[in-house]
């Protein structure tokens, strides 16, 4: 954290006062547990195109999905199987920690490997779904734990043969409409620090509440080794990696309390 050590600070300064803190995280956060970015170095996105020339985030779409459940598969598997050895961070639970010491933390994420439950968040908004279940697409089977190590791709249901898949928002597909409902309600009472961790913030709603809160004046913060369009929005900018960061501001956060 060398050479912005004072926005550290600062930001430790914030947080501090805050009682209800807006956490929007993306998969940047999941890297320090090993798991890959979607975009940049590593990414997912990064080898351009898939066995069928497709690029990848057309094999994870609705639509390819609808027609060729086993292109969509090979993705999800691989997915599912780097999640389930992933063990939350330092990130993660320092997140938890600023929560249990009893602020109300909102942690709004894309991630779909449920790293933020795992590491103790209370609430949680998992606005890309999850990886943890799978559901039949024609009947209500429903399946959990899921083994993405031993299945057949595309999996089919016991009971009617129809693929299964798990409840995750593949491109073109509806976010989830409670997850949407509690952010909006959220959003209403407002934030009194709202974070960017992790995310190349690409879609409107995970900019959104972080150009309302600065709007607002509400203190805002990124933490992200690089730019994203919200760079220039925040109040403290923090470029290091979010599992070296964040337990380092709940720390001085802590620290400032006791003095
Ligand atoms: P991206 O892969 O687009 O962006 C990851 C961000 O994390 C980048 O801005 C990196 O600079 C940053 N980053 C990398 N390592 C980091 C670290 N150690 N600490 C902090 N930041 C780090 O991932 P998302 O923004 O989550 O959606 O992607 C958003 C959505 O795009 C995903 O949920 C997925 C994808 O398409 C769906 O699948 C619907």
């Amino acid at each position: 954290m060398r050479g912005h050590d004072h926005r550290v600070d600062a930001l430790a300064h914030a947080l501090l006062g805050a009682r209800r803190v807006l956490a929007i995280t993306g998969a940047g956060l999941s890297a320090d547990s090993g798991l890959p970015t979607y975009r940049g170095i590593g990414g997912l996105y990064e080898g351009g195109e898939t066995d069928e020339g497709m690029p990848v985030e057309a094999a994870l779409s609705g639509e390819v999905f609808a027609r060729n459940p086993e292109i969509t598969w090979r993705y999800l598997a691989a997915l599912g199987r780097a999640g389930s050895s992933a063990r939350p961070n330092a990130g993660h639970r320092a997140l938890a920690a600023i929560e249990a010491d009893g602020r109300e933390v909102c942690v709004l994420t894309q991630n779909v490997d449920g790293l933020h439950r795992a590491a103790g968040s209370r609430w949680v908004l998992e606005i890309h779904g999850r990886m943890d279940a799978l559901l039949c697409t024609a009947c209500s089977h429903r399946e959990a734990p899921v083994d993405y190590s031993a299945l057949q791709v595309p999996p089919r249901c016991p009971a009617c043969g129809a693929v299964l898949r798990p409840p995750v928002v593949l491109f073109g597909e509806m976010l989830p409409d409670e997850a949407i409902a509690e952010l909006r309600a959220a959003l209403k009472v407002g934030f009194d620090l709202v974070l960017s961790i992790g995310t190349s913030s690409l879609f409107p709603y995970i900019v959104e509440p972080l150009r309302l809160a600065a709007a607002e004046g509400v203190p805002t913060a990124e933490i992200n080794p690089d730019q994203t369009p919200v760079s220039t929005l925040v109040d403290y900018r923090i470029p290091s990696p979010a599992a070296e960061v964040l337990p380092e501001v709940h720390r001085r956060a802590d620290a400032a309390q006791r003095d």
